[in-house]
């Protein structure tokens, strides 16, 4: 089976009078319904590498493959319509848009995309909401949420264009203890529904609840491992 993404010596040098290595000799394969952490100390590029496993940002060397086909080459219209199709993205700040209701905004993807009607939106963002118990709080304005329900808001906005990776930066970031493990059991049920689930965290009781872990220090790999049961 194809992997559905991979990465093969990927590296991401920023140029300048003193390059600085962001990520390097990154060589990674993630399956469907796998849930993977990135773990590392604050600067070890974790984010640099989920930016460029998400095609946020091109590498310098190496690839990502994407369902077996090479990225790195690809025009920036190529690049976003897969990001779009294949990625959801949660960040540790939510990213609403606050004029916005909170269905609007996980319309927005669905909007970026075109490949629904007005009314298919709407149902595909309330089934959304629905199942991560938000359905009540479709018509509010992101304001009105508790920090909880606006980063599950921003999971049902990652889910939006129904991808078959999702990305998470330091999703319970700024979320209380009870709150981030609840994210942590979203992320989680993704991927027992077959998703392709990585996510970024600081925190070892989180890190504990996924499948595999992947530790960088220096943009480098220095570990990847199942999480001991
Ligand atoms: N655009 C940039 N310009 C300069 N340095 C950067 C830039 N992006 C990241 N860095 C540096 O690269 C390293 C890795 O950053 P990052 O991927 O954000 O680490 P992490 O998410 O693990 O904290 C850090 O030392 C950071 O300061
Ligand atoms: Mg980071």
């Amino acid at each position: 089976m194809t992997d559905i993404l991979r990465t093969e010596g990927l590296g991401r040098v920023l140029p300048g009078p003193v390059p600085t290595t962001l990520v390097a000799e990154v060589t990674l394969a993630f399956q469907p319904a796998s849930f993977s952490v990135i773990t590392g100390p604050s600067g070890s590029g974790k984010s640099s590498l989920l930016y460029l496993l998400g095609l946020l940002d091109i590498p310098t060397q190496g690839d990502v493959f994407v369902g077996g086909a090479a990225t790195s080459r690809l025009d920036d219209a190529a690049r976003t319509r897969m990001r779009l199709a294949v990625f959801g993205f949660v960040f540790q700040f939510h990213f609403l848009l606050p004029e916005f209701s909170v269905l609007d905004n996980v319309m927005l993807p669905m909007r970026q995309l075109g490949a629904l009607t007005r009314a298919q939106m709407r149902a595909r963002g309330m089934a959304l909401l629905d199942s991560l118990g938000m359905a009540d709080q479709a018509h509010k304005k992101p304001d009105a949420l508790s920090g909880g329900q606006r980063q599950r808001t921003a999971v049902a906005r990652a889910l939006a264009n129904d991808p078959r990776v999702v990305l998470a930066d330091e999703p319970t970031g700024s979320l209380d203890t009870r709150n981030a493990a609840a994210v942590f059991d979203v992320l989680a049920r993704l991927a027992t529904d077959g998703r392709t689930v990585i996510a970024v965290t600081h925190d070892e009781g989180l890190a504990a609840m996924a499948q595999r872990r992947i530790h960088l220090v220096d943009g480098r790999v220095v570990r990847d491992a199942a999480v001991a049961r």
